[in-house]
């Protein structure tokens, strides 16, 4: 079976379509286009794996890229938990791979990691 992604990112008016900014994903140097969200910009350098499923291990990468379906959970900057599809790419970042069940005790222990996730949830819930 293909596995070849059928993501396509349009040009955008205006934009370079040669811009990038540097980030590290998994502790590598990667250099992502920018102007787009997260997810967006790891899918246009050629990132397919975001998290592995706690039930399967399956790889798993955005499906929805609109906040739904919760399969671009990514850590962002040291904060578990972040829909890669929601949080806009800024040159820095350092992005992580998501394995395994979200900590809930860790997230009840660190108050700001549940603030940095009430924050992006949708309409603040
Ligand atoms: S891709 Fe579906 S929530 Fe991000």
């Amino acid at each position: 079976m293909p596995t070849d992604s059928l993501f396509q990112p349009l040009a955008r008016a205006g934009a370079s379509a040669t811009a990038t900014v540097a980030i590290t994903f998994n502790g590598q140097p990667l250099q992502v286009p920018a102007g787009a969200n997260v997810a967006a910009a790891l899918l246009a350098a050629g990132v397919r794996r975001f998290r592995n499923s706690p039930v399967s291990g399956d790889a798993r990468a955005p499906y929805c890229m609109m906040g739904v379906c919760f399969e671009c959970l990514l850590e962002i900057d040291g904060v578990p938990n972040r829909q890669g599809c929601l949080v806009q790419l800024e040159a820095g970042m350092d992005i992580r791979t998501q394995d395994g069940m979200r900590d809930l005790l860790a997230e009840a222990n660190d108050p700001a990691l549940a603030l940095a996730e009430a924050v992006e949830a949708p309409h603040g819930l």
